[in-house]
C-alpha cells in the first residue's frame, strides 16, 4: 500500500462543494505538487490531510493507519505556509525548538535537534536572531527547519516561495527538494506556478475546480496533457479546430488537409468538431526538418526574442504561435506570407474538453 492514501475525498462548506471526489496514492519518500488555479481546492485538500479540516467524505490514510478522527497532534505532520508564520517574539532556535518543546522531549535532546535542523538550513549563525531580523528567504527556511524538527512523516508546503522575489524562489525551491530527498520525507507541495511544479516533482496533480484532471510525472504533464485544460494550464499550448474524418483511421481534417494522427480519436463521430493540441516548440519552417505532417499556415506577425523567433500563424482560421530556434541566415517570416509547418503526427495531441 502506498504511503499516504487519499481515498474519495469530498469536500463541502455549506452547499458548495469545493473538492470533489478527489482520489490519489503517493509513495514513501515522493514529492508530489499540487497545481491549479486559485481557488481549485489545493489548501483544502491540504488541510484535510493535516487533519485542520475533515473530509465531508472519503479516507485518508497514512502509513497504513486511517486518519480520519485523528486530531492535527495524533498525525506526526510538518506544515509550511505562504505567509511567514514564525512566532515573532521567539528567536530562530526557539521556533525551531516549539514543536519538541511541545512534545516534552528532554532537554539536550531538543538543543541536538535544533542544531541539526540550523545546519540543514545552513542558519547556525542566525540561532539568536529574531524572524524580523531575517530576510522572507531565511524566515521560510526557518519555517521549513521548525515543520522537520519533530521528524514528521508527511511534509505538507503550501505556496512556501509565492511571497519570495523570483530569485530567492528559484534558489530556495532546489534548497528544499534537496532537503526533501536528503531526509527522503514524503512531500506535498502546493503551488499555482507550473514552472515550480514541472522543475522540481517526482509526480504533479493538475486540480481543476476540486478534481484532478490529471497526475503524472512532469514529462507526462506537459507533453501528454489529457484535458484541454491541463493543455492550457501548463504552458502555452495552441488548439486547432478540426473536424473528424473517419475516427477508425484517427484521421481529421485541419483546412483542406487530411491528417492522421497518432492519438486516438476516442468516441467522436465522422463529420463532428475535434481539439486538436499543439506545442509552440513542436513546429518548424525549415524544409529539411523532420515531420512527417505539413500544414500551411499564412503568417500574422513574427517577434525576435533572441533565442527564439515567436510566430504567430492562421492554420486553418485557428491562430497558433510556434517558436522557433533564431539561426543568423534565416530572415524573420514576413506578415501575410504564407509557409509550410512541418511537425511530426505525434505532436498533435487530441484534448478532451
Ligand atoms: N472554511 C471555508 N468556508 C467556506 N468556504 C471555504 C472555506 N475554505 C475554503 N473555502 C472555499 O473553497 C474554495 C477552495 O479554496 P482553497 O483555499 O482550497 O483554494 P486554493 O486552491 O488553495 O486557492 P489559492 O491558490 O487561492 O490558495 C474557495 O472557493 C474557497 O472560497
Ligand atoms: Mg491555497
Amino acid at each position: 500500500m502506498s504511503f499516504l492514501v487519499l481515498e474519495n475525498i469530498k469536500k463541502s462548506f455549506g452547499a458548495t462543494a469545493v473538492v470533489k471526489d478527489f482520489s490519489m496514492s503517493i509513495e514513501k519518500g515522493e514529492f508530489v505538487s499540487f497545481l491549479g488555479p486559485s481557488g481549485c481546492g489545493k489548501t483544502t485538500v491540504l488541510r484535510m490531510i493535516a487533519g485542520f479540516e475533515s473530509p465531508s467524505d472519503g479516507t485518508i490514510v497514512i502509513n497504513g493507519r486511517n486518519q480520519n478522527g485523528l486530531k492535527t497532534s495524533q498525525r506526526n505532520i510538518g506544515m509550511v505556509f505562504q505567509a511567514y508564520a514564525l512566532f515573532p517574539n521567539m528567536t530562530v532556535a526557539d521556533n525551531v525548538a516549539f514543536g519538541l518543546k511541545v512534545a516534552g522531549k528532554p532537554k539536550e535532546e531538543i538543543g541536538a535537534r535544533v542544531n541539526e535542523m540550523l545546519k540543514l538550513i545552513s542558519l547556525e549563525h542566525l540561532a539568536d536572531r529574531y524572524p524580523y531580523q531575517m530576510s522572507g528567504g531565511q524566515q521560510q527556511r526557518v519555517a521549513l527547519a521548525r515543520a522537520l524538527a519533530p521528524k514528521p512523516q508527511v511534509l505538507l508546503l503550501d505556496e512556501p516561495l509565492s511571497a519570495l522575489d523570483a530569485k530567492i524562489r528559484v534558489s530556495l525551491r532546489e534548497e528544499i527538494r534537496q532537503i526533501q530527498r536528503q531526509l527522503g520525507i514524503t512531500t506535498v507541495f502546493v503551488t499555482h506556478d507550473q514552472e515550480e511544479a514541472l522543475s522540481i516533482s517526482d509526480r504533479i496533480v493538475v486540480m481543476n475546480a476540486g478534481r484532478a484532471d490529471q497526475i503524472g510525472t512532469p514529462s507526462q504533464i506537459y507533453n501528454r496533457p489529457a484535458t484541454r485544460f491541463v493543455a492550457s494550464f501548463v504552458g502555452t499550448l495552441n488548439i486547432i479546430e478540426a473536424i473528424v474524418v473517419d475516427p477508425a483511421a484517427n484521421s481529421v481534417r485541419i483546412g483542406n488537409s487530411v491528417v492522421t494522427l497518432r492519438d486516438p480519436i476516442g468516441t467522436s463521430k465522422s463529420g463532428g468538431p475535434i481539439s486538436i493540441a499543439l506545442r509552440p516548440e513542436a513546429g518548424s519552417m525549415a524544409a529539411d526538418a523532420k515531420g512527417d505532417t505539413t500544414l500551411a499556415g499564412k503568417v500574422i506577425s513574427s517577434h525576435f526574442l533572441g533565442s527564439v523567433i515567436r510566430t504567430k500563424f492562421d492554420v486553418a482560421g485557428s491562430q497558433v504561435s510556434f517558436d522557433m530556434f533564431n539561426s543568423p541566415d534565416s530572415p524573420l517570416p514576413q506578415p501575410g506570407e504564407t509557409v509550410t509547418l512541418r511537425f511530426l503526427a505525434s505532436d498533435l495531441l487530441v484534448v478532451r474538453e
